[in-house]
């Protein structure tokens, strides 16, 4: 039975090191005790530098990697690595995990022909899931045929037609142009309204963690990483994101968080300029 005790995800204490690139015997900590909370139906965003740790602390709340220390709870079950991925949630990372060799209805039902779902069930869900995210009729193309932002909707349809408690995104549209951005983070949010599930989105843009999120928690800069700054986004919903940019109460919560967030990413530039 799976627990539902505690919130959707808790990383307690996390603290990740890899084996230097130079240096094998050198040991670099991206990430440094580490505490996160995402309660149940919540949407958080954890934004930070490039190269900070977004993604390794993503990975870690996947159960795709072991932390060095430290615990991560889903639902008040403790995560561990030897039990595999954390089967609580759906993925979607920016490089999307589409199979160019199948269909996008056959990408869509990918999952659940996996969970052993007759095909014919499979194929009625899959069609319902291509109509929720404007994509009816498009079933019979392949990836390759379609636009960025079409196949950025055929993701996000082939991850929630698994009905994820918990959706880990990682800068899922950051590869798009600003306006099918903008589309595609209207989009989620009408889906995520329906059901509510929680939510972490990982992203190095401050004003899409705003837009999107109920709260955003500010990495600092590398190595070491932490959360530095934890900020409530009590902004009206339903939202749309290019709209609620322009608001005052929007412009005032993105001075406060970027006076938190901008030494660390002038560290981080600096870093960078120095490999
Ligand atoms: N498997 C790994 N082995 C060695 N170093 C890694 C590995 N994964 C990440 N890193 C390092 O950890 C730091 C954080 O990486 P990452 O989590 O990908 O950052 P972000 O997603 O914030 O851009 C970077 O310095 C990166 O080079
Ligand atoms: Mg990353």
């Amino acid at each position: 039975m799976a627990s539902n005790e505690g919130p959707a995800l808790a990383l307690a204490d996390i603290t990740c090191r890899f084996a230097a690139r130079d240096d094998a015997s050198k040991a670099y900590t991206a990430v440094a005790n580490a505490t996160l909370n995402v309660a149940r139906g919540e949407f958080v965003s954890v934004v930070g530098p490039t190269g900070c740790g977004k993604s390794t602390l993503l990975n870690v709340a996947a159960g795709l990697l072991e932390p060095s220390s430290g615990t991560v709870e889903v639902f008040g079950e403790r995560l561990l690595a030897a039990n595999g991925v954390n089967r609580r949630a759906g993925y979607m990372f920016q490089a999307d995990a589409l199979m160019p060799w199948r269909t996008g209805i056959d990408n869509v039902i990918a999952g659940l022909e996996f969970r052993g779902v007759p095909r014919a069930d499979a194929i009625g869900q899959g069609e319902a899931w291509l109509r929720r995210v404007g994509l009816a009729g498009f079933g019979d193309r392949y990836p390759h045929q379609m636009s960025g932002g079409m196949r950025k909707r055929l993701a996000l349809a082939q991850t929630l037609i698994l009905s994820p408690d918990i959706l880990l995104m990682d800068e899922p549209f950051s590869a798009l142009d600003v306006q099918t951005r903008q589309l595609m983070e209207n989009e989620l949010l009408a889906l995520w309204a329906e059901d509510r599930k929680s939510v972490l989105f990982i992203t190095h843009d401050l004003e899409e963690a705003i837009a999107l999120s109920d709260r955003v928690v500010v990495l600092s800069a590398g190595p070491a990483t932490r959360p530095i700054g934890d900020f409530k986004v009590d902004l009206p919903r339903p939202r749309d994101v290019s709209e609620i940019r322009m608001t005052p109460a929007f412009l005032d919560l993105h001075r406060e968080i970027w006076a938190a967030m901008k030494e660390e990413v002038l560290k981080a530039y600096e870093q960078q300029k120095a490999i």
